[in-house]
């Protein structure tokens, strides 16, 4: 094995890019995962629930997202200057990325959004909400741009200000960088009490990602649900509410509404993609240009 992809292995510890996810889903026995209380027993819980390489992913994640790396991704991404393609372009790009895990049992990215996107429809939702569904995970292109893992998926949460204990694994970010700097670790840090999650940043990934390419065509609601759906520590466990606004506590609700489309639609029949096309061709041109900058 050559040096690089040695190292390549070493920034991308998870077998399967929604590995990450085995953290917030429920246990065997059905129970709720841990993080919506504090005992230490639920604490427990979702580290037996996560499988082999979420970990090292989390350790390599709460280390290595800083403010400035968050920054420097902004500038580094969002003058969009890297393709320009149509949203049905973009999953068939997206399904260029293999997962390294088992592909009988797995489904791919296509399959992935076409679930999501099919439960939602299946219980009614408005249009915009199941169009929302089926592009909601297009900013794992990240990883195709090169981009590790860790700054692609994972838990989101804000960066400048202090962590929260309800972020999986906090213990990881003792070797942040970000954690000696005291402006960084007060409630607030560079930000002000009340001031909106739009003045907040997250960390680096696809969620902060396809919300600045797809910002000026769908509803806010879908909007919030594609910029914050990976933030867990607000929209399940209730923390960081000090940052929030008006506008975040109206959204909330339409995040938690989209949260179990895509955690659970997971491991249900496969879509048949090859039927559900035209439906979702005609779906596309509804909202979309022919062409997005990405
Ligand atoms: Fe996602
Ligand atoms: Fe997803």
């Amino acid at each position: 094995m050559s040096r690089s992809t040695a190292d390549a292995q070493k920034q991308s510890p998870l077998a399967d890019l929604d590995d990450w996810e085995s953290a917030h889903v429920a246990d065997e026995s059905g129970a709720p995962v841990a993080r919506e209380g504090k005992k230490e027993s639920e604490f427990r819980d979702y580290r037996k629930n996560v499988r082999a390489g979420v970990r090292e992913f989390y350790r390599l994640q709460h280390t290595n997202q800083t403010l400035d790396f968050v920054l420097a991704k902004k500038r580094e991404y969002l003058p969009r200057q890297r393709k320009v393609m149509g949203v049905w372009e973009a999953m068939e790009f997206l399904n260029t990325l293999v997962d390294d895990s088992d592909p009988d049992t797995d489904l791919s990215q296509i399959e992935h959004l076409m679930q999501t996107a099919e439960a939602i429809r299946a219980d009614g939702h408005p249009r915009w909400f199941i169009l929302t569904g089926l592009v909601h995970d297009l900013g794992k292109i990240l990883c195709l741009f090169g981009e590790p893992q860790w700054a692609v998926v994972g838990d989101t949460f804000p960066v400048g200000c202090a962590y929260s204990e309800e972020i999986v694994f906090p213990e990881f970010f003792a070797d942040n960088p970000d954690s000696k700097v005291a402006e960084y670790q007060t409630p607030c840090g560079i930000y002000r009490e009340g001031c909106g999650l739009d003045e907040v940043h997250l960390c680096w990934g696809h969620d902060e990602y396809l919300y600045h390419v797809v910002k000026d065509y769908l509803p806010e609601e879908g909007l919030a649900m594609i910029r914050y759906h990976s933030f867990y520590a607000w929209h399940r466990a209730g923390a960081y509410t000090h940052l929030t606004n008006e506008k975040d506590r109206r959204l909330l609700e339409w995040v938690r509404k989209f949260n179990p489309y895509d955690l659970y639609s997971k491991g249900h029949t496969k879509p048949d993609v090859k039927a559900l096309t035209p439906f979702y061709r005609d779906l596309i041109a509804e909202y979309f240009p022919p062409q997005l900058a990405w």
